[in-house]
């Protein structure tokens, strides 16, 4: 397997997952360049990480690593709607195009290439181009908006996935996206958002050993960023999205918990909304919430990362969190690995009936996608 983009590795905790442990691969390279996200992988899984930019490697030497399985998550700065969108403009979309043009260079690609990316790049020009790619070097393309408040984790991070696999004699396809991996998940309530809401709660991924004093939100911030707030309880079945933001950004960077008990009046609108999957209205100012950020071991836990995932020593809080938001949902990967990995076995043609095969041209028209990230 080889690695691109590794960040802290969670494409590869998904990989494990998927195979029901690491022995189950070999890790030909990981290669990222932040120091930061490289410290973070090599104590967590041994192996060393290349600090390379990944588009000053050519096709031969990607050829003489001989990997059957590409996992890749490339930057998401140019595609996200917090951003300018500048897509394929952005000079951190070059690497991803210089990988487009070196699958058509090698003499020995990946037999499976998975990909994942922020829901927004669906419609991107770097992805047409990816698929026009990936088409002509004859790989069947799947695609999928997935959040893992599907998998019943009470989390919403609505992400675009791309499974491809060489086709041997076929001549490339791409099919349209799915909002639902058949047998494991399910539908979102809306299709256009993923508000909507997990049977487990909040609670079952909180440390019972945190000491709440060390984690609450100062006065002035709670005063300053009240209105822009999410706040959930610890009996929510949802929370938003966590970015490499939080706790240093407080719009659509991620939920914070209040840990002052909801009262006895707010109790029906709060119980409501829970199950709405929606904000509650409380009627307690934020002021006497006890308001607190979710701690990165807490956030780990929501993307699924095992209890044994550590950060080295010496990274602040802040570049903890900057780590956890571009990662990825570990439950997530491991659900579409699974189906990855099942494809290669069972020949690419098996499951022609779900498929609708199209050509990249009709494929890359994108769909509406206005959900939150
Ligand atoms: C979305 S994050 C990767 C998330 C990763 N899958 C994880 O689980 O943490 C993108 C990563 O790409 C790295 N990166 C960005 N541009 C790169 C380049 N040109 N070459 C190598 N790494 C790059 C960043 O340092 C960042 O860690």
């Amino acid at each position: 397997m080889l690695e691109l983009f590794c960040g802290i590795g969670g494409l590869r905790s998904g990989l494990a997952a998927a195979l029901g442990g690491s022995a189950g691969f070999t890790v030909v390279k990981a290669i990222d360049l932040s120091p930061d996200a490289a410290r973070t992988y090599t104590a967590n899984y041994g192996d060393r990480v290349d600090q390379v930019n990944i588009a000053t490697i050519g096709a031969q030497a990607f050829d003489s690593y001989e990997a059957s399985l590409w996992l890749m998550s490339p930057p998401c700065q140019p595609y996200t709607v917090q951003g300018p969108q500048r897509d394929a403009a952005d000079p951190r979309a070059d690497a991803l195009r210089h990988l487009t043009e070196v699958l058509g260079q090698m003499k020995r690609p990946p037999k499976m290439i998975f990909l994942e990316n922020v829901a927004a790049f669906e419609q991107s020009e770097s992805l047409k181009a990816l698929l026009a790619a990936l088409v002509s070097a004859g790989y069947a393309v799947e695609q999928f908006i997935l959040s893992p408040i599907q998998f019943d984790i009470p989390n919403s991070r609505l992400r675009y996935y791309l499974l491809a696999t060489l086709d041997s004699g076929g001549s490339g396809s791409v099919a349209a996206t799915a909002r639902l991996l058949p047998d494991r998940c399910k539908p979102l309530a809306d299709s256009s958002t993923s508000r909507t809401c997990a049977s487990r709660t909040i609670a079952e991924f909180l440390d019972p050993d945190l000491v709440t004093a060390d984690w609450l939100l100062p006065e002035k911030v709670v005063g300053k960023h009240s209105a822009v707030l999410d706040v959930i309880t610890a009996q929510f079945q949802r929370s938003c999205c966590f970015t490499a933001g939080y706790s240093k950004r407080y719009k659509g960077a991620g939920s914070v918990l209040r840990t002052v008990a909801v009262t006895e009046a707010e109790e029906p609108a709060v119980a409501s909304a829970i199950k709405a999957g929606v904000s509650a209205q409380y009627t307690e100012s934020h002021a006497n919430m006890q308001l607190r950020w979710l701690s990165p071991r807490e956030v780990l836990n929501l993307h699924c990362f095992g209890p044994e995932f550590k950060f080295p020593a010496n990274l602040s809080r802040k570049q903890q969190y900057k780590l956890i938001g571009n990662s990825i949902n570990v439950r997530c990967v491991e659900r579409l690995l699974c189906r990855l990995l099942e494809q290669q076995e069972d020949g690419t043609e098996a499951d022609q009936p779900q498929r609708k095969r199209a050509r990249t041209e009709q494929n890359a028209q994108p769909s509406n996608d206005t959900a939150e990230e």
